[in-house]
């Protein structure tokens, strides 16, 4: 399969507003393909926005950020060509460290996060060629949109995305649930927002990697925006004295509800951050991040190889998978299966019952005329 000049190699995930496939380019390269959903594609408010944002994404270059590298329509499919990036959505990260248990180490999250504000200040500060500023918001910072490569890379993914899909009415209602939680109070209104909107949902975010709780996650996405404009943020030292109390602070002052209160660009916090990561913890988190993937995920270090197309670990799971759909077969015998042999063992019992005295008068007649037996 293809999708103009990109062959698709497998798909990857489905998410709310598009497919996401691994593909590879005439020269080889892998990349990603984000191919919007059929259903969002008759929105024509939808898909001037994602053009419009596309021109503007094209030109970030940042190493905190997946890179778009091409977009446009073949027939009725829209894509993006993108960086592609061997590891695994923040998200499931999350989910991993929380199902084993594992408390996300303090010192990656920090590091994890001074990436992110990386990428964000970079975006954030970018001008058109007038020197006018883009004002470039990114809108859904959150844990599916950080992708983390095996090699302890930290990447914002889906600039662009979100302001195109606000076009977007989703049937459904399941698809959003969950990213409110991530919102900033004025984004849970529907104001206008500017780049400390990004900045309130770093916190959340921040918030989670440390406390390891969703923080304005609620029953209802209602119950959820009524927790981002009003709940009252628990402090995280009560319940984990470790944690640095000027960490705590800079949380805090990223979750501030007042814009003027709150950290007015992702360098500001970046700085304040940089400087508790710089007296507690290691320089080298990078490394630590790739440890910490590498513990919860001990099986994607073989997806390393990107260029391979047929990786060791391809061929092998292949085969595993192949054996165990043949083991799951030979698991399964039909009613039909056991009727035919239930009559070939009936019918088996049946000639050794009638013809039992022949037989033994053969083998009789058989084993008289051996050598052994016959001479005695
Ligand atoms: N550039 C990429 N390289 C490799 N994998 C990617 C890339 N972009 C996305 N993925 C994978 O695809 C998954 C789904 O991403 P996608 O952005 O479509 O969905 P989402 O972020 O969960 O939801 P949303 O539609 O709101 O963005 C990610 O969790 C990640 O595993
Ligand atoms: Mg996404």
């Amino acid at each position: 399969m293809r999708i103009g000049r990109y062959r698709i190699l497998n798909r990857v995930a489905v998410g709310g507003m598009a497919e996401i496939f691994r593909a590879e380019t005439s020269s080889g390269k892998i990349i990603a393909i984000k191919k919007i959903l059929p259903q969002h594609t008759a929105n024509d408010k939808f898909i001037k926005m994602f053009f419009d944002e596309a021109k503007i994404m094209i030109s970030l270059r940042h190493p905190n950020i997946v890179q778009l590298y091409d977009f446009g329509r073949v027939g009725d499919d829209y894509f993006l060509a993108l960086e592609w990036i061997e590891g695994k959505a923040l998200s499931s990260i999350i989910y991993q460290q929380k199902r084993q248990r594992i408390p996300f180490p303090v010192g990656v999250a920090c590091y994890t996060m001074l990436e992110i504000l990386c990428g964000l200040e970079y975006a954030h500060s970018r001008k058109d060629s007038y020197n006018r500023n883009l004002d470039i918001v990114h809108r859904d910072i959150s844990p599916p949109n950080v992708l983390i490569s095996v090699d302890g890379d930290v990447k914002i993914a889906d600039f662009g995305i979100a302001k195109a899909a606000s076009n977007v009415s989703f049937t459904n209602p399941g698809v959003l649930k969950g990213k409110y939680s991530y919102m900033s109070p004025e984004q849970a209104s529907g104001y206008e927002l500017d780049q400390r909107s990004d900045i309130y949902s770093c916190g959340t975010l921040f918030y989670e990697l440390l406390g390891s709780v969703r923080l304005f996650l609620g029953d209802t996405d209602v119950d959820t925006l009524n927790n981002v404009r009003r709940k009252r943020v628990p402090r995280l030292i009560k319940q984990f004295p470790y944690i640095p109390r000027q960490l705590e602070k800079i949380i805090m002052r990223a979750l501030q509800r007042s814009l003027s209160k709150r950290y007015q660009d992702a360098a500001s916090m970046a700085n304040d951050l940089e400087r508790v990561y710089d007296l507690y913890y290691s320089s080298d988190d990078r490394e630590a991040l790739k440890g910490f993937f590498q513990f919860l995920y001990p099986r994607a270090q073989i997806y390393r190889d990107k260029e391979k197309k047929k990786s060791v670990i391809e061929y092998w799971g292949t085969q595993v998978l192949h054996m165990s759909v043949q083991r799951q077969s030979r698991k399964h015998i039909s009613s039909r299966e056991v009727a035919i042999m239930s009559i070939v063992l009936l019918v088996a019992c049946l000639g050794l019952y009638f013809f039992y005295d022949d037989v033994v008068t053969v083998l009789r007649h058989i084993l008289s005329k051996l050598p052994a037996f016959a001479g005695g």
